[in-house]
């Protein structure tokens, strides 16, 4: 008999946590028991860093003395700045924040007590906005900024990529933006950093896992799918009829749904009011005006509400970011959640190991390879014996059709969404 299998584990709870609480019945979210959107409104983003790595929100002179040493650590080694630099061109800059923190791993030596661990954490969220910012500056041919130790951390992402610092608004709904991204319970790429660290293999072989993860479309890579479908859209008079066409093809409208929130993403009202702040500033409501049509044919034709990355795409490009930029942003935040995780799983680790329900061909007698023989069409060797090959096979191969396959979404970059 069959056993009871959640396919992507959906509903299953793997482990308790105390960095964060998600209530889909609620529609809310705390980190270590504030509402996230408490924080984001009255917290920096250090501060929040703070409270989700020390479980308490940091008094004054703490979060001097942790702001003090983040800005100490933002600069990168020569030999990275080099490899950033000569990046293979056409690399999506998700893979190159992926090799960077790759790359810093290979000089920390790996060790598993909490101060050293707690050290690398910081050196990360220091140094990660650094590789974003010198990655993307290097796919226009331009030199990098070096980060400035008199700014925040979202300031210097500003300062490092374009040379200035916005209107004050624009920053801070950059930053909540970094706050509302910062953690969310045992999704994949947090889930697949506590997998990697459950083997008690390094920190930045976990993050490395996590940003792998993360940079899929169905899951942070949706951010900058949005911008790439409201781009293609091109007006609200269009996204109705754009919206049924996707449907029909049974195609997935990328910065709708959410495994968990099935009512609404607890996080998306605070980010969408900021984003139309930025819109304002900056004088362009395009990207809201075909969203608005998009977020309510979607409610009618399928009852599926937006996620944060149907907010956070729009406002990342407002601000003057490239596409390709906004998941590597997505990882400024995230990392601090994944840091958080891989911290709780190293204080009370067990190895992560499910099982499967095997599936395939039953137990067969080997076959020598002199006996072997490829059947038409197939990759793989089958036995020669028509009566085997046809219980293997039983008839003309059929391509499984997987709920997700139609869906796969085929990204094209628009050469410019601003
Ligand atoms: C987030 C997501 C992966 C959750 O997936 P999930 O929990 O496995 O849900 P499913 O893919 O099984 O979807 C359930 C149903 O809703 C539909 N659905 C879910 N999200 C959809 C979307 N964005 N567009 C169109 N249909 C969607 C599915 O087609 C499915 O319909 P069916 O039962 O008729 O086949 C999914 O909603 C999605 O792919 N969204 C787009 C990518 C995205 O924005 N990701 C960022 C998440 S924060």
């Amino acid at each position: 008999m069959e056993p009871d299998i959640r396919k992507g584990l959906e509903g299953v709870i793997a482990d308790k946590t105390a960095v964060s609480r998600m209530d889909p019945a609620t529609q809310t979210l705390t980190y270590r028991g504030y509402p996230v959107t408490e924080l984001a409104e009255r917290c920096g983003f250090e501060e929040v860093a703070y409270l989700l790595w020390y479980g308490e929100l940091p008094t004054r002179a703490q979060l001097k003395a942790f702001q003090a040493v983040e800005r100490k650590r933002r600069a990168l080694p020569d030999d990275l700045l080099f490899l950033l630099q000569h990046s293979p061109a056409g690399s999506h800059p998700m893979d190159v924040l992926r090799t960077a923190v790759s790359y810093l791993g290979l000089s920390v030596p790996v060790a598993h007590d909490v101060e050293s661990q707690r050290r690398q954490t910081l050196d990360l969220l220091a140094r990660i906005p650094t590789i974003v910012a010198v990655d993307a500056r290097a796919r226009q041919g331009l030199a990098p900024i070096p980060p400035r130790s008199d700014l925040s951390l979202a300031e210097n992402v500003f300062w490092m990529t374009f040379g200035r610092v916005p209107h004050p608004d624009i920053v801070k709904a950059f930053e909540v933006a970094l706050i509302l991204y910062a953690e969310h319970g045992f999704n994949a790429s947090t889930f697949a950093a506590r997998v990697v660290t459950s083997t008690m293999a390094d920190l930045h072989g976990a993050v490395t896992a996590g940003i792998a993860a993360l940079k899929g479309a169905l899951h942070g890579g949706a951010n900058e799918a949005v911008i790439v479908d409201l781009a293609q859209v091109g007006s609200p008079e269009n996204a109705r009829t754009w919206l049924k066409a996707r449907l029909s093809e049974h195609r997935k409208i990328m910065g709708f749904g959410h495994r968990v929130y099935r009512n609404g993403d607890s996080r998306v009202p605070l980010a969408a009011a900021w984003g139309r702040r930025v819109a304002a500033i900056v004088g362009n409501d395009r990207w809201h005006a075909i969203g608005d049509v998009l977020r309510e044919a979607m409610r009618e034709e399928k009852g599926i509400h937006p996620n944060l990355d149907f907010e956070t795409g729009p406002m990342y490009a407002l601000m003057g970011f490239a596409p390709a930029q906004f998941t590597p942003i997505f990882v400024m935040g995230r990392v601090v959640g994944w840091t958080a995780h891989i911290l709780e799983q190293a204080a009370d680790n067990r190895l992560i190991r499910p099982m499967s329900f095997y599936v395939g061909v039953p137990a067969r007698p080997f076959v020598p390879i002199e006996r072997r023989v490829a059947t038409e069409g197939e990759a793989e060797p089958v036995p020669a014996t028509p009566r085997v090959r046809a219980r293997i096979l039983g008839g003309p191969r059929q391509v499984a059709a997987g709920r997700n396959s139609p869906a796969t979404p085929h990204r094209e970059r628009p050469a410019s969404p601003h």
